[in-house]
């Protein structure tokens, strides 16, 4: 039998939204001590670690700092110095999932090179390093345009109708991928230990909103059929034992209207579509997040409950110190649980925070989300 000490480990964040603020509560309740490295002090995670270094996600100095006073690091973003991570990784530091991988997940051309050489099935695409008009034709319209470094949230996607779309085309080295006819985005979660054992999640179903590619309901489990499902959650467990990934890790997908499964991208962290886990599942994400990096036995990750999401965006025109509207109708909903990030400031469609709906039925959850989406709102101090 293992002994273990008090605090259990000193964890290291790297990033302090709100994927690392919830992070950092599983940390916490186990025992670890946290530390937080963002650019703005008291970040969401910040603001409840044990301490914030200040520093920005590229400056190897401030990663150093951080890395060095933790026994393990993670993180919860991608955009980070990678060059940096792998150095300190050489000499004998623990930083999960491993900055190798992170490398390759940063860019969208490398990952998917890397899952379609283990034969996941991928969206087809092609390279395309100068997005010229002709390299466009050439590839013929309709299109998807996506910037292999730097996109998130649906910024670094274009989709590109035709030549009269050209305004939105993104500068940069880019790939180009068919529109795929889509008939439900699905989601997998999926946690693997630093002994490679695997637990997943079901698969969830994600409604997009157009105004700005931002999850919009998330629905658990998704609606589809258990032959499907299963096939979507071994699709998932393939592709993060493909890329050896040690972590909880977002594996979107593509269920299309002719039948088949393709995975869109992997997130090597907690996932937006996976927030439900707090209250719908035995474990929450975060907390196997934790236990993976940290070399501890996974939870299980049973359902317990038919469960909807929504996330709070800021409104379009907000701006400054956030307000809420509608906080007590919500919560008089039973089965509602709200999240706030604690963001200081509001912005349109900002990710504010999220609220998870528990019902009887997936269909109840998701009705009862939209009543509470008509009534709760962020507005800023100067909303337009
Ligand atoms: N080939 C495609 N065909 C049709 N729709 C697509 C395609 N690729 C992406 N999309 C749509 O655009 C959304 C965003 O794409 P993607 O996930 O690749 O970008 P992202 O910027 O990494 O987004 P996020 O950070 O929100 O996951 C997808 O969820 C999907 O709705
Ligand atoms: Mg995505």
């Amino acid at each position: 039998m293992r002994r273990s000490g008090y605090p259990l480990a000193r964890l290291g964040i790297i990033g302090g939204g709100q994927l690392g603020r919830m992070m950092t509560l599983q940390a916490k309740k186990l025992g670890c001590h946290v530390f937080v490295l963002d650019p703005y002090p008291h970040s969401p995670a910040g603001a409840i670690a044990m301490e914030q270094v200040v520093g920005g996600f590229g400056d190897p100095q401030a990663i150093r700092t951080l890395v060095e006073r933790c026994d393990v690091t993670t993180y919860d973003i991608e955009h980070i110095n990678t060059r940096a991570l792998q150095e300190l990784e050489a000499e004998g530091h623990v930083i999960l999932p491993a900055p190798g991988l992170l490398a390759m997940v940063q860019d969208k051309l490398r990952q998917k090179e890397a899952l379609a050489a283990q034969g996941i099935p991928v969206v087809p695409y092609e390279q395309c390093d100068h997005p010229t008009p002709e390299a466009l034709a050439a590839f013929g319209y309709p299109l998807v345009q996506k910037l292999r470094h730097g996109g998130y949230d649906g910024k670094g996607v274009a989709l590109l109708r035709g030549p009269e779309d050209l305004r939105q085309k993104l500068p940069g080295e880019s790939l180009l991928e068919r529109v795929i006819d889509i008939a439900e985005e699905l989601s997998v979660m999926v946690v693997r230990g630093r002994d490679t054992h695997m637990v997943v999640y079901p698969a969830v179903e994600m409604v997009f909103d157009p105004r700005g590619n931002l999850l919009d309901l998330l629905l658990a489990p998704a609606r589809i059929p258990e032959a499907l499902a299963r096939q979507a959650r071994e699709m998932a467990e393939a592709a993060i034992s493909a890329v050896d990934g040690v972590g909880a890790f977002g594996v979107e997908m593509f269920h299309t209207a002719n039948g088949q499964l393709l995975i869109n991208e992997i997130a090597p962290r907690p996932h937006n579509s996976g927030h439900y886990t707090i209250e719908a599942c035995m474990t929450s994400q975060f907390e196997q997040h934790v236990r993976a990096v940290l070399g501890l036995p996974l939870g299980s990750a049973a359902q317990i409950s038919p469960c909807a999401m929504i996330n709070l965006l800021g409104e379009p025109g907000s701006k400054g110190k956030p307000h809420l509207e509608g906080l007590d109708e919500a919560l008089a909903i039973p089965g509602v649980s709200v999240h706030i990030y604690g963001k200081a400031e509001v912005r349109p469609l900002r990710k504010m925070g999220h609220v998870t709906v528990l019902d009887d039925s997936v269909e109840a959850a998701a009705e009862k989300a939209k009543r509470v989406r008509a009534c709760l709102r962020i507005v800023g101090e100067f909303s337009g």
